[in-house]
């Protein structure tokens, strides 16, 4: 069996859902089910004996041990991190304690467990880490794309804290042999995504009516994977990937914040047209979502472009994404226009409380 962190996320349990659906082996879940953890989004998996939940934090270095000495999982692969820049920013303290501590005891209790192994299983055994493109810092325009050797240059509290937590796993591996690997990841989109994060933002806000908020000019430029892919990745690096190594996982789809909006407004105004009592909201001339747009002021430090190079994983391992953007934004925007409920009950106080925390001051 394998323990998958951060199972109840937006990753993680895309992962755990697409693994309980092709393979027969069992994965045991631990999420601390903060406000990000979403039990429903594994909702499918109730019953199913090959999933096991347990509700718990990677920092509980006891409740750890205990697990992988209770499953003794051939892999850990960890998605568990606070993951919202903006989060960061307005408050940085959980991300060090989850992305940086939390992974230290993690690596700790999964180092003493792994040096209690055979040798056999101590060979096979990985530690697989979760990790993002956005601690390479930001490009220029014309500079080339992300590489598995580019320096480390984290601009934000989020990236900085993803940085440390890569040098500690790295360092597992170079100091106590642990058969560690490590994906950078660019951002992903898909189904079960948080609704403060760009993409399933605008797709809400808009079904409501609400403004589009755009940070500083749109013209930051974010490389976009859809998540499936993402997870196909990280299962044929966990499969194929070399311990010590780490492996970039991009989709090729640079696209500038404001078209990915505009792309965004334009599918819902082919698949559910803008109801006339809420045209005239912001432009009276306009159906178009598009007239929902409104620029804001910028996030703090905004990073302006990240770009991953992912030959390294297509040479050495054989990995594509199956998705283009195009086939990946329209199978997203019609999930949410499916799965009203879902994004109704994530909107909770909580949810409602960050709303006013992020956009009230960006006026
Ligand atoms: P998410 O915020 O949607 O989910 C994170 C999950 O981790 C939540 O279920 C939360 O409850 C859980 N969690 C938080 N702290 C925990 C703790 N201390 N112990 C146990 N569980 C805890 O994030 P996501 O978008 O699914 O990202 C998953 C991973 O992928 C993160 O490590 C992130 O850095 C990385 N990543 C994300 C993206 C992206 O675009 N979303 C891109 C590249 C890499
Ligand atoms: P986000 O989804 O927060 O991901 P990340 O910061 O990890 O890349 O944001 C994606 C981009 O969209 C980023 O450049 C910030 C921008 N953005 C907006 O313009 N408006 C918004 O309301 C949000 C949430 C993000």
């Amino acid at each position: 069996m394998i323990l998958v962190t951060g199972s109840a996320g937006f990753i993680g349990a895309n992962f755990v859902l697409n693994w309980c659906a092709q393979r027969d082996e069992t994965v045991v879940s631990l999420d601390k089910l903060t406000y990000a953890g979403n039990l429903e989004n594994l909702a499918t998996l109730k019953g199913n004996p090959r999933h096991l939940f347990v509700q718990g934090d990677i920092g509980d270095a006891e409740l750890v041990a205990g697990l992988l000495a209770q499953y003794r999982p051939r892999a850990v692969v960890n998605f568990a991190a606070e993951s919202h820049v903006d989060r960061s920013i307005h408050g940085p303290e959980d991300f060090i304690q989850t992305n940086i501590v939390g992974t230290f005891h993690l690596l700790e209790a999964v180092r003493s467990y792994w040096s209690g192994l055979a040798d056999t299983e101590k060979a096979d055994f990985r530690f697989l880490h979760v990790s993002t493109d956005e601690v390479y810092g930001s490009l220029a325009k014309d500079e080339p794309a992300f590489s598995e050797t580019h320096r480390y240059e984290p601009n934000s509290p989020y990236s900085a804290s993803k940085a440390a937590s890569d040098h500690l796993v790295r360092a597992y591996h170079h100091t106590y042999g642990l058969p560690v690997l490590t994906t950078n990841c660019s951002n992903n989109y898909g189904p079960y995504h948080f609704p403060e994060k760009l993409i399933p933002l605008m797709i809400v806000n808009a079904l409501a009516g609400r403004k589009l908020p755009v940070y500083g000019d749109g013209q930051q430029i974010r490389d976009w994977l859809y998540v499936v892919d993402h997870c196909s990745a990280i299962r044929c690096v966990l499969e194929k990937g070399r311990p010590g190594e780490v492996y970039n996982v991009g989709g090729w789809n640079e696209k500038a914040n404001l078209d990915i909006v505009h792309t965004v407004c334009d599918l819902l105004d082919e698949l559910r047209p803008l109801p006339a009592s809420q045209s005239s909201i912001l432009d009276p001339q306009s159906s178009s979502y598009r007239s929902l747009i409104t620029f804001v002021a910028d996030r703090p430090g905004h990073d302006r472009r990240y770009a991953i190079d992912a030959r390294k994983i297509e040479r050495e391992l054989g990995w594509k994404p199956a998705e283009t953007f195009e086939t990946g934004i329209r199978k997203t925007v019609q999930w949410y226009l499916d799965n009203q409920d879902w994004v109704n009950n994530v909107l909770s106080g909580n949810y409602r409380q960050w709303i006013e925390k992020n956009y009230s001051e960006r006026a």
